[in-house]
């Protein structure tokens, strides 16, 4: 591996130099250069975060994936480390596709899936995918030992091991497509990370819930579990499910050695344009935290004239609370917060109110009184390409694009809180916003890619008159 992957970190030096700055984000991961997709290997250890990512380093499109690497003191600030998987054994000769990664007694160990096209790229008819293993003494190399686990008879589609210990045994989730093209999620219990015997097929899919369920993750929260995936092939309905895949959760019961008891049907995790394959992992002190790709298959990506494509985004703290799921961005983020100002009340009436004249890395929180608001719509507005703002005939807050010179329109939208105030806190980066709604009652993230122009923020009422209660920003440090 190690020529394979200094023949990588050759590209990607080459590929750094000429990378566009224009969309390349201020506080969020991204690849130094060329494409990401996918967080991989989420995990606190030996005393720092360390995030690893499907990682293209030769081109900003996808190709054979190898593993990128950064690591944080604080899950805010990232620092690059070197390539950590290359693709090319006989058993992951296409591609270290997407995987977890656990201590095991002080060694840091990677469990990926190995992709090997048996019909050529991209024919997803004819594939090989096996678990594998990779270990570190420092964190930062990697040595390869082989494949640990091969699919069941009739199973192909057989990818992104989630890996945890719980009593005395390993515990693993996989994500399948079985024989009748279902989503499922297969659950793995081991005696080490090299000896794995099913346990059983811990969720599936139903009618119409997706043909293959891609990067499961199972954990307790609260006294809960829940089973995060990403299935695919879950058609558009209504407001939901407007993405070309989703990414979501089920709720519900589980001991070792039980079934998943299912108490709560599949939920979308967030609802912006681009937010797929989330992975979790523990904070040091034992919150669960999230980061998901910032991104979408098949969407416009312009940052790829720039020679880098994805992000992540923001780490997310995830609760149960009142019985409802909330998603905050983590505490640390706090610590990127420089120059702040406060927006006093005001009634807005038929009118657009200026308030900063460039956003480029920005954190607002902006509390609306909508009992007392009359306006068809208002909100915020970020030059002409992106607006978040209540429709009050709808009754739903949206998140609208308007780029039209990447061919990138329309919105998404969740519903209004049905009590009096809404909170919305917002993180503005070059290419992304992300809207956390009364406190992590629901969330929207998109990719924005707004021209300098672009830039300017104001507050907007239209048709009638907002009420703006209270409000605060701040710039935001670039790392
Ligand atoms: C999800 C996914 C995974 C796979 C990886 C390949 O976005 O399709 O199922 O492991 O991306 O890059």
């Amino acid at each position: 591996m190690k020529q394979r992957l200094e023949r990588a970190e050759d590209a990607l030096r080459t590929a750094v130099k000429q990378r566009d700055a224009a969309f390349y984000p201020h506080f969020h991961l991204a690849p130094p250069a060329g494409w990401m997709n996918d967080p991989n290997g989420l995990i606190y250890h030996q005393g720092r975060y360390h995030a690893f990512y499907q990682h293209h380093p030769f081109s900003e499109n996808w190709g054979p994936m190898h593993w990128g690497h950064a690591t944080s003191p604080d899950m805010v600030h990232w620092q690059h480390q070197p390539i950590a998987l290359a693709p090319g054994e006989e058993y992951d000769r296409d591609g270290c596709f997407s995987g977890s990664a656990v201590d095991d007694n002080g060694v840091l160990s990677l469990i990926y899936t190995g992709h090997v096209w048996l019909k050529g790229e991209g024919n997803d008819s004819a594939i090989r995918e096996v678990q594998c293993l990779a270990t570190s003494d420092d964190g930062i190399h990697f040595t390869k030992q082989g494949v640990v686990l091969t699919p069941p008879p009739g199973i192909m589609h057989f990818r992104d091991p989630k890996v945890w210990r719980e009593g005395d045994s390993w515990w693993m989730v996989i994500g399948a497509r079985d024989a009748d093209d279902r989503g499922q999620v297969l659950l793995y219990r081991g005696s080490s990370l090299r000896d794995w015997q099913l346990d059983r097929v811990l969720a599936q899919a139903v009618e119409h819930s997706g043909y293959m369920w891609e990067c499961p993750d199972f954990f307790a929260l609260g006294e809960e579990h829940l089973l995060i995936c990403s299935p695919q092939g879950i058609r558009a309905r209504g407001y939901d499910y407007r993405n070309l895949f989703q990414s979501g959760y089920l709720r519900g019961e589980w001991q070792p050695g039980d079934d998943f008891v299912i108490s709560h049907a599949f939920s979308e995790l967030d609802h912006g344009h681009d937010f797929y394959a989330p992975q979790s992992f523990l904070a040091a002190d034992g919150r669960r935290i999230i980061i998901a790709w910032m991104d979408m298959w098949e969407s416009v990506m312009p940052s790829k004239a720039g020679g880098w494509a994805g992000c992540m985004t923001l780490p997310r703290e995830l609760r149960l609370q009142n019985d409802r799921l909330r998603i905050t961005p983590v505490a640390e983020l706090t610590t990127l917060r420089r120059t702040h100002q406060s927006i006093a009340a005001s009634q807005i009436h038929n009118r657009s109110e200026p308030l900063i004249a460039d956003a480029g890395a920005l954190e607002i929180i902006t509390r609306w009184d909508l009992s007392a608001s009359s306006a068809e719509s208002f909100g915020l507005k970020l030059g002409d390409g992106l607006k978040i703002a209540v429709d009050s005939q709808a009754q739903r807050l949206t998140l609208q694009r308007h780029y039209p010179q990447h061919g990138i329109q329309g919105y998404r939208s969740v519903p209004l809180p049905t009590h009096g105030t809404l909170e919305l806190r917002i993180f503005i980066d070059s290419s992304s916003v992300e809207v956390f709604v009364n406190q992590g009652e629901a969330t929207l993230s998109s990719r924005i890619w707004p021209e300098p122009e672009q830039r300017p923020l104001a507050l907007f009422a239209e048709n009638g008159q907002a009420a703006l209660l209270s409000g605060d920003h701040w710039t935001l440090a670039a790392h």
